[in-house]
């Protein structure tokens, strides 16, 4: 019993935390459905234009994933206080969305900071498909 335990311990914590990219993309899915009766399906384009589009900030600055994550995700980006980011493509950096807390702390965090509100489930799984499809 002792030993069942702690497998099913282990079982869950990989869950919450190891995923591949697909994976993360199919729960964004069923939530998006959830959010949206109309929601078909992910698109990269529409991803793209997510990650490239500068919103007027209520602090008067422009902003978009692009000013941190630069217009070209192959490539390193940059923080505000100068620090590197390494590149969001997967293609360039194969440890993206491969584990799902990390994932929704930074969509937290940097839609609350650009958006000034949560990210939708279609908008993160847009974002998502936009960095595999990069190539
Ligand atoms: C102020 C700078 C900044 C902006 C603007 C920004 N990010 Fe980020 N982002 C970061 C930093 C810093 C990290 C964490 C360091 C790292 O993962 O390399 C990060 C990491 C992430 C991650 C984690 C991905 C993973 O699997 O490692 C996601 C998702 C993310 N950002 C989404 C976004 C989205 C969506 C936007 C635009 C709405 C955005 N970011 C705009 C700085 C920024």
């Amino acid at each position: 019993m002792r030993n069942y335990l702690i497998l099913f311990g282990f079982v869950v914590s990989l869950n919450a935390f190891a995923a591949t990219p697909q994976e993360l993309i199919k729960q964004y899915e069923s939530q998006a459905k959830q959010e949206n009766t109309t929601f078909t399906s992910f698109s990269a384009e529409r991803g793209a234009a997510f990650f490239k589009t500068e919103r007027v900030h209520s602090d008067g600055k422009k902003v978009s994933c692009a000013t941190c994550h630069t217009a070209d995700p192959r490539n390193q980006g940059k923080t505000r206080a100068n620090k590197v980011i390494e590149p969001m493509a997967v293609v360039a950096n194969p440890k993206r969305f491969t584990d799902a807390a990390k994932v929704e702390k930074w969509f937290g965090r940097n839609c609350k900071d650009v958006l000034e509100r949560a990210c939708s489930a279609q908008e993160k799984g847009d974002y998502i498909q936009y960095l595999l499809s990069v190539k």
